[in-house]
């Protein structure tokens, strides 16, 4: 797939930062000052594209590295739409673009049996950042009244995969006071 305009320079400093080889917590970092750098504006998307889904966010694959080693992926999101709490097959990095998006983080407790809560963030437009598994689990929404749309970069070909999520987890939520 090819990369027009400025996600074209996107793409090449990403293929420059995984090149590098230096593990999935670096690369992340990497990457997403390379995001920082070169973000993307909405017009990336069709009209169509940015006015989002009334059924669930939606997801478009923007880039496709030829040799599967990353993708770059825009979602858009309807306020209060959100994923489900999952975690991720490989190394990440995202910005949001446009509105308001809300992220919960997660860590299993009690051997797996359920979730505790790990902080929340409310990332702006601008707001940018990387993960890397393990320690990945996450909900993102639309936290805004209007649509949301922010870039993802994910160290493997999710249009190969359908999606970059490892699991999704379906398991009660303690507060973080319940570890206390
Ligand atoms: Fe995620």
């Amino acid at each position: 797939m090819s990369s027009p305009g400025h996600l074209g320079t996107l793409a090449t400093t990403v293929r420059a930062a995984v090149a590098r080889r230096v593990g999935w917590q670096e690369t992340a970092r990497l990457v997403a000052s390379e995001l920082e750098r070169h973000l993307p504006s909405p017009s990336i998307l069709t009209t169509e594209q940015r006015a989002g889904d009334p059924e669930m966010f939606r997801s478009h694959v923007l880039h496709s590295e030829p040799d599967g080693s990353f993708s770059i992926v825009a979602l858009v999101w309807r306020p209060g739409q959100m994923t489900r709490i999952h975690d991720h097959v490989t190394w990440g990095a995202f910005a949001v673009i446009q509105g308001v998006e809300h992220e919960e983080l997660f860590t299993l407790y009690e051997e797996g049996a359920c979730l505790l809560e790990a902080g929340s963030t409310v990332n702006a437009k601008g707001d940018v950042s990387g993960f890397a598994p393990p320690g990945d689990i996450h909900r993102v929404r639309n936290a805004g009244n209007r649509t949301a749309i922010s870039i993802h970069i994910y160290g493997t070909d999710v249009s190969r995969l359908g999606s970059s999520g490892r699991h999704d987890y379906d398991l009660p939520v303690l507060p973080a006071r319940a570890a206390a």
